[in-house]
């Protein structure tokens, strides 16, 4: 087992670098980084993952996830809006520890796509707006959220926190010290369109570093594909599991978040992964991957 030494939000792209030879998200200038990255090697590359402490936790396939999901909505719990409560908390208390020292009355912008990694989104702005965060959110589809994210919509109303639209947003002067990323989750099959294209091309232009919740959006999260325009994240928080696509060229600092869901979820019949808790006493563990 390797043990290292790597704090939540430092930038490890340099041990990254060291360990894979490959380039890291934040060597030069990021504007530099746009268009689809290298396939062949986004395809070929398998990693291994292992937490601070030397855990190794399986990385799973989109559709291993998927079926994660299902075991612990249908079967062993917790359900969706428990998970994504946690993702929600573990977002904020990230984003608080990347900010750091400015922390205090941090200008955060929340994007979020309709489906649950837009939900998360949701719920992380209002635990942020209820700690005296200046949050605004930009939602891709206010009218196509699913039945979570409405849910989450509901509550974050009686916060602070101000939706804005994606005119507004792109054309505010308003400082932005961090962004948090939920437009697409898992379900990347294809090049972003539309709104969440638009609104990756704003953060990535924006100035402002990116959390990125599970994956960031526009890379696909079983391959490590970007079929398209991607965020360039400085960080990626993934949630419960990491995901085979999570390549170092496109995450920035991988931190993994517990959302609730229990060991024997991972060993069901259906998945019979090879799980050790990773978490010990904390709810986030940094993740570092290595080459097989
Ligand atoms: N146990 C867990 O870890 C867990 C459990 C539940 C949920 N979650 C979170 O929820 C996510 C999965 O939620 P989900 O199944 O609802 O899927 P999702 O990954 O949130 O993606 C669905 C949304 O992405 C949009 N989208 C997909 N491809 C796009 C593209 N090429 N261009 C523009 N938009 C695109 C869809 O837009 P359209 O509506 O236009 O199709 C839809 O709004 C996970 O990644 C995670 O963040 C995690």
């Amino acid at each position: 087992m390797m043990a290292v030494d790597l704090p939540v939000c430092s930038n490890a792209v340099f041990e990254l670098v060291l360990v894979f030879g490959v380039r890291g998200p934040h060597q030069g200038n990021p504007q530099q980084l746009h268009g689809p990255s290298n396939q062949r090697n986004m395809r070929t590359m398998s990693l291994r993952y292992f937490t601070d402490t030397g855990i190794e936790v399986p990385a799973v396939t989109t559709e291993q996830m998927i079926e994660v999901d299902r075991v612990a909505i249908e079967d062993t719990g917790p359900n969706l809006l428990q998970m994504m409560e946690n993702a929600g908390r573990n977002l904020a208390e990230q984003a608080i520890v990347c900010l750091g020292e400015t922390w205090p009355g941090a200008n955060i912008v929340v994007l979020a796509g309709n489906g649950g990694n837009g939900g998360g989104g949701i719920c992380g702005a209002r635990h942020l707006a209820n700690r005296g965060a200046q949050v605004r959110l930009c939602l891709v589809s206010p009218d196509r959220l699913g039945a979570a994210g409405v849910w989450q919509r509901h509550i974050l109303q009686a916060t602070p926190a101000r939706e804005v639209d994606i005119d507004s947003l792109t054309g505010s002067n308003e400082p932005v010290d961090i962004i948090l990323d939920a437009l697409i989750g898992y379900r990347l099959q294809k090049a972003p369109r539309g709104k969440a294209l638009r609104l990756i091309q704003w953060a990535n232009g924006a100035g402002a570093a990116i959390l990125a919740l599970d994956i960031p959006s526009g890379v696909n999260a079983t391959t490590g594909e970007t079929p398209g325009e991607y965020m360039r994240a400085r960080w990626t928080l993934t949630l419960a599991l990491p995901k085979t696509g999570l390549l170092p060229d496109h995450t920035g600092d991988l931190i993994l978040a517990d959302i609730g869901i229990p060991a024997g979820a991972y060993a069901w019949a259906t998945l019979k992964l090879p799980y050790t808790p990773p978490f010990g006493d904390r709810f986030l563990v940094p993740l570092l991957p290595r080459s097989q």
